[in-house]
């Protein structure tokens, strides 16, 4: 599929290894501005580690990471995890990572931490808590007493309150029941409606290829398929694969 919408991200041949396993061998992957795009693919192919390197939180052995912005493009392998929540490129950790001795309240401060723009702050977390209501009706409680799909949700509630412009989501279904799996998947949609880019690992593949416009098949390390989400929803190498046939 040809698209005419312009990369907000580009990764070019990212490598990363832990010691001598080279776990992601040179991939390129390409985020359209306002899309999701998902990357999918089994256990240990190298999903959390690619988006690791592009947070910052790994360095890479070799490759690009071109994040577009207005005026500028930079390479954000060479920023710091930190400088790189600044520009705009948040995670949400696989697991939930949020801070369970502190409230839901504070832990959402916590995630705006680093913005100028104060006063957008409020009405940002007036929209997070629209998203996820429970946070709100519990706002004042420990994260430490929220169920695992409540505590997912704060770590997607506390990204956003960093303001990004491209969120990247590790495995948000994982380890929840199907009500809530359906419920993640619809608020990322949502979330993504408000123009914001999306790139989402995801091992429930049929639903990311669902929701995502692109697509890309990771496989030991490498990309081996990169279509449209709909085209690779229907192709019978990922339908075997992926899809139980
Ligand atoms: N800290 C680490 N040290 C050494 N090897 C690692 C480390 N983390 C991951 N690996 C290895 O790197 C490869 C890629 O792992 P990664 O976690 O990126 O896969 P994944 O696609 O996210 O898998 P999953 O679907 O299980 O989350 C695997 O072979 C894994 O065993
Ligand atoms: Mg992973």
């Amino acid at each position: 599929m040809t698209s005419n919408a312009t990369p907000i991200l580009q990764v070019r041949d990212l490598a990363v290894s832990y010691g001598h396993i080279e776990a992601v061998k040179g991939i390129d992957l390409a985020l359209n501005e306002g899309e999701i795009t998902a990357l999918v693919g089994a256990n240990g192919a190298g999903k959390s580690t690619a988006l690791l390197a592009i947070s910052g939180l790994l360095k890479p052995a070799r490759g690009q990471v071109l994040f577009n912005q207005q005026d500028r493009q930079q390479d954000l392998t060479r920023l710091s995890p930190h400088k790189i929540v600044q520009s705009g490129v948040v995670q949400v950790a696989e697991g939930r990572a949020t801070l369970t001795t502190l409230s839901i309240a504070e832990n959402l401060a916590l995630g705006a931490y680093t913005r100028k723009d104060k006063a957008q702050v409020a009405q940002d977390l007036d929209w997070v808590y629209s998203l996820f209501p429970v946070l709100q009706r519990r706002r004042d409680g420990l994260a430490g007493n929220l169920s695992g799909g409540e505590q997912q949700m704060l770590a997607i509630a506390r990204a956003l309150m960093a303001k990004p412009r491209v969120l990247l989501l590790d495995e948000p279904s994982m380890g929840l029941a199907p009500l809530l799996v359906q419920e993640i998947f619809r608020i990322v949609q949502e979330i993504n409606r408000t123009g914001l880019t999306i790139l989402l690992v995801e091992q429930n593949v049929r639903q990311a290829l669902r929701i995502a416009q692109r697509g890309y098949v990771l496989e030991t390390g490498k990309i081996v398929l990169a279509d449209s989400g709909s085209n690779l929803l229907h192709n019978p190498k990922v339908l075997e694969a992926y899809l139980g046939g």
